[in-house]
């Protein structure tokens, strides 16, 4: 397996100065024996590009993502970042790369602020904190009854999922990190919102590698790649228009979720249906 990602240079993100190449390479041959969920995964994304990942649940799309951050080490191979072994990496300095919002939103007893700046930049201003909410279409903050100031418990009592979601999509992107892992991060949100969120993340006042996880194909369109997950190996790659245009899981779930504009049915269908 050899995953290689973009994702290195110079990190000044408070004052906004451009960074140099950030890139991550990234490369693994099996995760451990304890998960053995991931077969064969080859893939490369140069800077700033979006990876996106589809796949049925237990796919392995999370395991992958949490590859890229040592949540799960390696076994029999490797996983470089910068050309450089994670497990050679200080973990902090690793993870200080990397903004990342789970499936399993964590928040913390403390103001809807401090949850959205825990692990920005110390000097992140109020109006950082304030864009960044913004950006992960988190306006609902402003209707809490202390708005920014409204403490929230670890479980978010009050918020609901999707909700709980922006303000950890809105944590991801206060860190301003130069690999932002998406893991069905806008599962609970509305259509009309994730289309807003996406848009938003194409606009980031920042470089940025993205690997999003979702299950909607109006989330992963746009993506410059796309990887098709199934029981742990990559069964399908391309684009929206590649992967759309040929026969397998991702064209099915295109159906399935009534994407507009779909190509014909492939060409290679064509003598199957003269013979019928
Ligand atoms: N820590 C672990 N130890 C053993 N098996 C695991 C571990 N984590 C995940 N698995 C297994 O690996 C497989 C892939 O799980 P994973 O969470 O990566 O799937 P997923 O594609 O993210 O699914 P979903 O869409 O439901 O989030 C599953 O069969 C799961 O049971
Ligand atoms: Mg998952």
């Amino acid at each position: 397996m050899k995953f290689i990602l973009p994702a290195r240079g110079s990190r000044t993100p408070s004052t906004g100065a451009p960074r140099a190449n950030a890139a991550a390479a990234w490369s693994s041959a099996a995760l451990p024996s304890l998960t053995p969920t991931l077969k064969d995964v080859s893939f490369s994304v140069t800077q700033g590009q979006t990876l996106a990942i589809l796949g049925a649940t237990g796919s392995g799309k999370t395991t992958l993502v949490d590859a890229v951050t040592r949540m799960l080490d390696v076994s029999g191979g490797t996983v470089l970042v910068d050309g450089v072994d994670v497990r050679l990496w200080d973990l902090q300095a690793l993870r200080r790369r990397i903004g990342m919002a789970t499936q399993r939103v964590q928040l913390y007893s403390d103001t809807v602020s401090s949850n959205i700046a825990y692990s920005a930049p110390d000097d992140i201003s109020e109006d950082d904190v304030a864009l960044y909410a913004r950006l992960a279409a988190a306006d609902f903050i402003c209707s809490l009854p202390e708005g920014f100031d409204t403490i929230i418990g670890e479980q978010g009592t009050g918020l609901s999922g999707g909700q709980k979601q922006r303000i950890a999509l809105a944590r991801a992107l206060a860190k301003q990190p130069e690999i932002l892992i998406l893991d069905d991060t806008t599962s609970a949100v509305d259509l009309e919102t994730e289309k807003q969120l996406r848009k938003n993340l194409q606009e980031l006042p920042y470089p940025c590698t993205k690997i999003i996880v979702a299950q909607r194909i109006s989330a992963v369109r746009s993506a410059d790649q796309i990887l098709v997950l199934q029981d742990g190996r990559i069964a399908q790659r391309g684009t929206h228009e590649q992967l759309a245009a040929c026969e397998g899981y991702y064209r099915d779930i295109c159906l399935l979720q009534g994407v507009q504009g779909m190509p014909d049915a492939p060409a290679a269908n064509a003598p199957a249906k003269e013979v019928r």
